[in-house]
Protein backbone atom coordinates (compact mmCIF):
# COMPACT_ATOMS: atom_id res chain seq x y z
CA UNK A 1 0.00 0.00 0.00
CA UNK A 2 1.46 3.97 -1.07
CA UNK A 3 1.51 6.29 1.83
CA UNK A 4 -0.65 9.06 1.76
CA UNK A 5 0.22 12.02 -0.03
CA UNK A 6 0.86 13.75 3.22
CA UNK A 7 -0.12 17.62 4.19
CA UNK A 8 3.16 17.17 6.21
CA UNK A 9 5.88 16.09 3.82
CA UNK A 10 9.25 15.51 5.62
CA UNK A 11 12.25 13.92 4.44
CA UNK A 12 14.08 11.93 7.26
CA UNK A 13 16.79 14.09 6.49
CA UNK A 14 14.95 17.37 7.53
CA UNK A 15 13.68 14.89 10.56
CA UNK A 16 12.44 17.29 13.54
CA UNK A 17 14.10 16.27 16.89
CA UNK A 18 11.27 18.58 18.37
CA UNK A 19 8.32 18.17 16.91
CA UNK A 20 6.51 17.98 20.05
CA UNK A 21 8.50 19.75 22.76
CA UNK A 22 7.01 19.49 26.53
CA UNK A 23 8.46 21.37 29.31
CA UNK A 24 7.94 21.74 33.15
CA UNK A 25 4.27 20.07 32.40
CA UNK A 26 1.88 20.10 35.35
CA UNK A 27 -1.76 18.97 34.93
CA UNK A 28 -4.35 17.57 37.09
CA UNK A 29 -7.97 17.45 38.45
CA UNK A 30 -8.67 20.54 40.15
CA UNK A 31 -6.86 20.28 43.60
CA UNK A 32 -5.84 16.94 42.65
CA UNK A 33 -2.27 17.65 41.05
CA UNK A 34 -1.24 14.59 39.19
CA UNK A 35 1.83 15.56 36.72
CA UNK A 36 4.66 17.18 38.05
CA UNK A 37 6.88 19.11 35.81
CA UNK A 38 7.33 16.57 32.88
CA UNK A 39 9.44 17.12 30.13
CA UNK A 40 10.50 15.25 26.98
CA UNK A 41 10.68 15.52 23.07
CA UNK A 42 9.03 13.77 20.42
CA UNK A 43 11.07 13.54 16.98
CA UNK A 44 8.62 13.80 14.31
CA UNK A 45 7.82 10.47 12.28
CA UNK A 46 9.00 8.51 15.86
CA UNK A 47 6.87 6.26 18.15
CA UNK A 48 6.82 7.39 21.48
CA UNK A 49 5.81 4.96 24.23
CA UNK A 50 4.72 6.00 27.88
CA UNK A 51 5.04 3.51 30.28
CA UNK A 52 4.17 2.96 33.90
CA UNK A 53 1.95 1.52 36.39
CA UNK A 54 -1.53 2.23 37.18
CA UNK A 55 -2.25 5.87 38.62
CA UNK A 56 1.01 7.11 37.19
CA UNK A 57 -0.83 10.11 35.42
CA UNK A 58 -0.15 8.18 31.57
CA UNK A 59 -4.23 9.14 30.49
CA UNK A 60 -3.56 12.63 32.23
CA UNK A 61 -0.24 13.13 30.00
CA UNK A 62 -2.34 11.91 26.69
CA UNK A 63 -5.38 14.64 28.03
CA UNK A 64 -2.75 17.36 28.55
CA UNK A 65 -1.48 17.25 25.03
CA UNK A 66 -4.87 17.27 23.38
CA UNK A 67 -6.21 20.16 25.80
CA UNK A 68 -8.66 18.51 27.76
CA UNK A 69 -7.31 18.87 30.94
CA UNK A 70 -5.43 22.35 32.21
CA UNK A 71 -1.78 22.68 32.63
CA UNK A 72 0.90 24.92 33.46
CA UNK A 73 4.62 24.58 31.51
CA UNK A 74 4.76 24.60 27.85
CA UNK A 75 3.87 22.45 25.00
CA UNK A 76 5.15 22.84 21.52
CA UNK A 77 3.96 21.76 18.65
CA UNK A 78 5.97 21.35 14.86
CA UNK A 79 7.58 24.70 16.78
CA UNK A 80 4.82 26.36 17.76
CA UNK A 81 3.56 27.71 21.22
CA UNK A 82 0.36 25.33 22.06
CA UNK A 83 0.14 25.53 25.77
CA UNK A 84 -3.25 25.58 26.90
CA UNK A 85 -4.95 25.35 23.44
CA UNK A 86 -8.81 23.90 23.56
CA UNK A 87 -9.41 20.48 22.15
CA UNK A 88 -10.78 21.30 18.95
CA UNK A 89 -7.63 23.62 18.32
CA UNK A 90 -5.28 20.98 18.85
CA UNK A 91 -7.59 18.82 16.51
CA UNK A 92 -7.58 21.24 13.56
CA UNK A 93 -3.60 21.15 14.70
CA UNK A 94 -3.55 17.58 13.80
CA UNK A 95 -3.37 16.08 17.02
CA UNK A 96 -5.66 13.05 17.05
CA UNK A 97 -6.74 11.84 20.66
CA UNK A 98 -7.60 7.47 20.87
CA UNK A 99 -9.16 7.72 24.56
CA UNK A 100 -9.01 4.59 26.74
CA UNK A 101 -12.35 2.69 26.40
CA UNK A 102 -12.43 4.09 22.70
CA UNK A 103 -15.65 5.87 22.57
CA UNK A 104 -17.68 4.96 19.08
CA UNK A 105 -20.67 6.29 18.42
CA UNK A 106 -22.59 2.86 18.73
CA UNK A 107 -26.24 3.41 17.11
CA UNK A 108 -23.68 5.12 14.03
CA UNK A 109 -22.61 2.96 11.37
CA UNK A 110 -19.05 2.11 11.01
CA UNK A 111 -18.71 4.63 7.98
CA UNK A 112 -20.46 7.40 9.44
CA UNK A 113 -17.78 6.94 13.28
CA UNK A 114 -15.23 7.30 10.28
CA UNK A 115 -16.38 10.12 8.62
CA UNK A 116 -17.04 11.92 12.11
CA UNK A 117 -13.44 11.95 12.60
CA UNK A 118 -12.69 14.16 9.51
CA UNK A 119 -14.77 16.95 11.08
CA UNK A 120 -11.97 19.07 10.44
CA UNK A 121 -12.13 18.67 7.29
CA UNK A 122 -13.67 20.79 4.40
CA UNK A 123 -11.52 18.39 1.50
CA UNK A 124 -14.46 15.47 0.21
CA UNK A 125 -12.22 14.19 -2.08
CA UNK A 126 -9.38 13.78 0.44
CA UNK A 127 -12.17 12.42 2.74
CA UNK A 128 -13.12 9.68 0.60
CA UNK A 129 -9.40 8.92 -0.41
CA UNK A 130 -8.54 8.48 3.18
CA UNK A 131 -11.83 6.11 3.94
CA UNK A 132 -10.65 3.77 1.76
CA UNK A 133 -6.97 4.56 3.04
CA UNK A 134 -8.35 3.34 6.47
CA UNK A 135 -10.39 0.10 5.02
CA UNK A 136 -7.49 -1.27 3.57
CA UNK A 137 -5.47 -0.75 6.73
CA UNK A 138 -8.78 -2.50 8.12
CA UNK A 139 -10.51 -4.54 6.12
CA UNK A 140 -12.76 -6.08 8.86
CA UNK A 141 -14.18 -2.15 8.63
CA UNK A 142 -14.70 -2.59 4.90
CA UNK A 143 -16.80 -5.32 5.17
CA UNK A 144 -19.12 -4.00 8.42
CA UNK A 145 -19.20 -0.03 7.55
CA UNK A 146 -22.76 0.02 6.95
CA UNK A 147 -23.40 -1.74 10.38
CA UNK A 148 -23.79 -0.30 13.88
CA UNK A 149 -20.79 0.32 15.88
CA UNK A 150 -22.24 -0.69 18.99
CA UNK A 151 -22.32 -4.38 17.42
CA UNK A 152 -18.26 -4.59 16.45
CA UNK A 153 -16.35 -6.79 18.94
CA UNK A 154 -13.65 -4.82 21.34
CA UNK A 155 -10.65 -5.14 18.78
CA UNK A 156 -12.90 -4.10 16.39
CA UNK A 157 -13.95 -1.16 18.01
CA UNK A 158 -10.45 -0.36 18.87
CA UNK A 159 -9.63 -0.53 14.71
CA UNK A 160 -12.54 1.69 14.54
CA UNK A 161 -10.96 3.66 17.24
CA UNK A 162 -7.86 4.50 15.24
CA UNK A 163 -9.43 4.75 11.85
CA UNK A 164 -11.29 7.68 13.34
CA UNK A 165 -8.54 9.14 14.08
CA UNK A 166 -6.38 8.49 11.34
CA UNK A 167 -9.41 10.53 9.32
CA UNK A 168 -8.03 13.96 11.16
CA UNK A 169 -4.78 13.11 8.67
CA UNK A 170 -3.01 13.64 12.06
CA UNK A 171 0.06 14.99 12.35
CA UNK A 172 0.45 13.20 15.89
CA UNK A 173 -1.45 10.25 17.43
CA UNK A 174 -2.13 9.66 20.87
CA UNK A 175 -3.10 6.56 21.44
CA UNK A 176 -4.29 5.45 25.23
CA UNK A 177 -4.23 1.71 26.17
CA UNK A 178 -4.83 0.12 22.54
CA UNK A 179 -4.25 -3.46 23.99
CA UNK A 180 -7.00 -3.04 27.04
CA UNK A 181 -9.34 -5.79 27.21
CA UNK A 182 -8.46 -7.38 23.63
CA UNK A 183 -6.79 -10.12 22.67
CA UNK A 184 -2.80 -11.22 22.76
CA UNK A 185 -3.58 -12.04 18.89
CA UNK A 186 -5.86 -8.95 18.27
CA UNK A 187 -3.66 -6.42 20.54
CA UNK A 188 -0.24 -8.18 17.92
CA UNK A 189 -2.42 -7.19 14.78
CA UNK A 190 -3.50 -3.76 16.62
CA UNK A 191 0.39 -3.32 17.27
CA UNK A 192 1.43 -4.30 13.77
CA UNK A 193 -0.89 -1.73 12.09
CA UNK A 194 0.00 1.05 14.43
CA UNK A 195 3.41 0.56 13.52
CA UNK A 196 2.95 0.29 9.45
CA UNK A 197 0.93 3.73 9.54
CA UNK A 198 3.41 5.01 11.93
CA UNK A 199 6.02 3.28 8.73
CA UNK A 200 4.39 4.79 5.80
CA UNK A 201 2.07 8.22 6.90
CA UNK A 202 4.99 9.12 9.18
CA UNK A 203 2.82 9.99 11.47
CA UNK A 204 4.30 10.70 15.05
CA UNK A 205 2.90 8.74 17.72
CA UNK A 206 2.27 8.70 21.47
CA UNK A 207 1.77 5.15 22.99
CA UNK A 208 0.21 4.88 26.88
CA UNK A 209 0.55 0.96 27.25
CA UNK A 210 0.58 -1.70 30.06
CA UNK A 211 1.88 -4.08 27.79
CA UNK A 212 5.60 -2.31 27.79
CA UNK A 213 6.87 -5.11 25.42
CA UNK A 214 4.83 -4.48 22.83
CA UNK A 215 5.12 -0.83 22.97
CA UNK A 216 8.37 -1.29 23.06
CA UNK A 217 8.16 -3.38 19.89
CA UNK A 218 7.33 -0.21 17.63
CA UNK A 219 8.60 2.40 19.76
CA UNK A 220 11.78 4.46 19.30
CA UNK A 221 12.05 6.31 22.82
CA UNK A 222 10.12 5.52 25.66
CA UNK A 223 9.92 6.94 28.88
CA UNK A 224 8.20 5.66 32.42
CA UNK A 225 6.32 7.90 34.36
CA UNK A 226 5.67 6.93 38.15
CA UNK A 227 3.68 9.62 40.49
CA UNK A 228 3.47 11.99 37.25
CA UNK A 229 7.28 12.35 37.31
CA UNK A 230 9.36 11.11 33.97
CA UNK A 231 11.57 8.21 35.86
CA UNK A 232 13.08 6.67 33.44
CA UNK A 233 13.61 7.91 29.31
CA UNK A 234 15.79 6.15 26.71
CA UNK A 235 15.84 4.55 23.37
CA UNK A 236 13.27 1.53 23.33
CA UNK A 237 16.69 -0.63 23.59
CA UNK A 238 17.76 1.19 26.40
CA UNK A 239 14.54 0.74 28.04
CA UNK A 240 14.54 -2.97 27.41
CA UNK A 241 17.75 -3.17 28.30
CA UNK A 242 17.36 -2.27 31.75
CA UNK A 243 14.61 -4.68 32.24
CA UNK A 244 16.23 -5.27 35.61
CA UNK A 245 15.70 -1.54 36.42
CA UNK A 246 12.25 -1.39 35.39
CA UNK A 247 10.97 -4.99 37.34
CA UNK A 248 12.03 -4.25 40.52
CA UNK A 249 11.48 -0.09 40.66
CA UNK A 250 8.02 -0.42 38.98
CA UNK A 251 7.04 -3.94 38.41
CA UNK A 252 7.31 -3.21 35.01
CA UNK A 253 7.95 -6.21 32.37
CA UNK A 254 9.24 -5.21 29.69
CA UNK A 255 10.25 -8.68 28.34
CA UNK A 256 7.51 -11.42 27.37
N1 LIG B 1 -11.37 12.96 36.15
C1 LIG B 1 -10.59 12.84 37.23
N2 LIG B 1 -10.82 13.55 38.36
C2 LIG B 1 -10.03 13.44 39.43
N3 LIG B 1 -8.95 12.64 39.51
C3 LIG B 1 -8.67 11.90 38.44
C4 LIG B 1 -9.47 11.96 37.23
N4 LIG B 1 -8.92 11.11 36.33
C5 LIG B 1 -7.86 10.56 36.92
N5 LIG B 1 -7.70 11.02 38.19
C6 LIG B 1 -6.62 10.66 39.12
O1 LIG B 1 -5.39 11.07 38.53
C7 LIG B 1 -4.37 10.10 38.80
C8 LIG B 1 -3.73 9.66 37.50
O2 LIG B 1 -4.73 9.04 36.69
P1 LIG B 1 -4.47 8.59 35.20
O3 LIG B 1 -5.77 8.07 34.72
O4 LIG B 1 -3.83 9.69 34.46
O5 LIG B 1 -3.42 7.42 35.41
P2 LIG B 1 -2.96 6.28 34.39
O6 LIG B 1 -1.48 6.23 34.47
O7 LIG B 1 -3.59 6.49 33.08
O8 LIG B 1 -3.56 4.98 35.09
P3 LIG B 1 -4.11 3.62 34.43
O9 LIG B 1 -2.90 2.79 34.14
O10 LIG B 1 -4.95 3.04 35.49
O11 LIG B 1 -4.89 3.97 33.20
C9 LIG B 1 -5.03 8.98 39.57
O12 LIG B 1 -4.75 9.18 40.93
C10 LIG B 1 -6.50 9.16 39.29
O13 LIG B 1 -7.27 8.73 40.39
MG1 LIG C 1 -4.85 5.41 31.90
Amino acid sequence: MSGIAGRWPVARTEQNREFLAIADLHAGYGAAKVLHGVGFSVAEGEVCAILGPNGAGKTTLLRALCGMVKVRGTLRLGGTDVTGRAPEAMARLGVAHVPEGRGAFAPLSVAENLRLGAFTRRDRAGVEADLRRVYDYFPILRDKQREPAGGLSGGQQQMLAIGRALMLRPRLLLLDEPSLGLSPLVTKELFGIVHTINEEERTTVIVVEQNAHLALGIAHQAHVLESGRIVLSGTAAQIKADDQVTRSYLGIRVRP
